[in-house]
């Protein structure tokens, strides 16, 4: 069987008798041929019927094969051009290679140089052709796999939030519903997506140091002491000690594990940070989970209203809060959706886009 059956090629030049002799060579080795007396003949037959091979001349009316193998090389990548010179045109044949033809042949040309340089075109194509697959397929692997990371650390995530909530029934549903209250502040606050991303990341998380808090404190019904106080307060330092090396691309949901209980009068905790040194995520998410604490039933105090949580907001403005975050928080829970706080259905957890891209990389 011939080593190129069944295989199409198109043979383009402006002689019919060279031409023919190139159809009968290539059909010789089994190819199906058709000609083209021209470039623009021959880009008719190829917007006809692509072919993996064509073989042209260089000096032809009309279009020349310069000007043919720059349209092959943009509209038909996949199509390997031969280009056939006579031997003072090594300069233009040169120029073809350089453009993207995968040989050339001179005039007058022996069979089997053609036939060789045919079979070796071929072969380079199909090598460019298998290693442009195995890039593609490589590409879809590493996007899996990204993303089987992604779903992995936000597994793993999840498992110390339930962790959590199994040890501290207050914290079930809290850290959900600061993530909702949160992505409204976001949204009324129009953040990009990323942000939007970083901020329900860190919300569901802001309280995951408590795992490493006594409970008998965590729990305790009566009035806390200084020192219980502060034991419960290091849950920022303590989470954020947890999650650092899982986070490290993604920082600013840790920022807001670490600084959601700074006050924006520089009186609060770990680091006492004031106004806007208080990364922006850590500020929007704190008025979030105030309002939370506000309106849930602690054991040491009967939650608030709604109506008293949003005074209280107000109150806090610029001493407790950023105002420009309780102005948003205002804005996203009036209106429309009047009160009592709706709770919106949560969206599934994203890593911020950044994130994952560091963790590509
Ligand atoms: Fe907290």
């Amino acid at each position: 069987m011939p080593p190129f059956a069944g295989m199409r090629c198109l043979v383009v030049d402006d002689e019919p008798r060279l031409r023919r002799v190139l159809v009968r060579l290539l059909e010789g080795e089994g190819f199906t041929c058709a000609e083209a007396g021209s470039g623009v003949e021959a880009l008719r037959e190829l917007e006809h019927t692509p072919v993996p091979l064509v073989i042209s001349d260089l000096r032809m009316p009309e279009m020349d094969g310069v000007s043919l193998l720059r349209e092959i090389v943009q509209r038909w990548p996949e199509t390997a051009v031969i280009v056939v010179t006579a031997v003072a045109e090594v300069e233009s044949a040169v120029a073809c290679l350089q453009m993207g033809a995968l040989d050339y042949v001179a005039k007058p040309f022996h069979l089997d140089e053609v036939r060789a340089r045919v079979t070796q075109a071929l072969d380079k194509r199909r090598l460019l052709l298998e290693n442009r697959s195995y890039q593609h397929h490589l590409e879809e692997r590493v996007e899996a796999q990204a993303r089987r990371i992604e779903e992995l650390f936000l597994e793993g995530v999840h498992a110390l939030v339930f962790a959590l909530e199994a040890k501290d029934a207050y914290t079930r549903g809290h850290s959900m519903r600061v993530a909702n209250y949160s992505l409204g502040i976001a949204r009324a606050l129009g953040l990009d997506r990323d942000m939007v991303d970083t901020i329900a990341l860190g919300a569901e998380l802001h309280d995951v140091g408590k795992i490493g808090v006594s409970e008998s404190v965590l729990h305790k019904a009566g009035t806390l002491t200084d020192e219980e106080y502060r034991h419960i307060m290091e849950h920022t330092v303590i989470g954020a000690r947890i999650l650092g090396p899982l986070m490290r691309d993604a920082p600013g949901a840790l920022a807001i594990v670490r600084s959601h209980h700074e006050r924006f009068d520089g009186t609060g905790s770990p680091d006492q940070l004031r106004g806007d040194a208080i990364p922006f995520e850590a500020r929007l998410v704190s008025v979030a989970d105030a309002f939370d604490a506000m309106t849930s039933v602690r054991p040491y105090r009967p939650s608030l209203t709604v109506a008293q949580a949003m005074r209280e907001l107000e109150e806090g403005k610029g001493v407790q809060f950023d105002a420009a975050v309780v102005d948003a928080f205002r804005r996203a829970f009036d209106g429309p959706t009047a009160l009592p706080i709706p709770t919106p259905q949560l969206q599934p957890l994203r890593l911020p886009s950044r994130a994952m891209e560091a963790r590509r990389a």
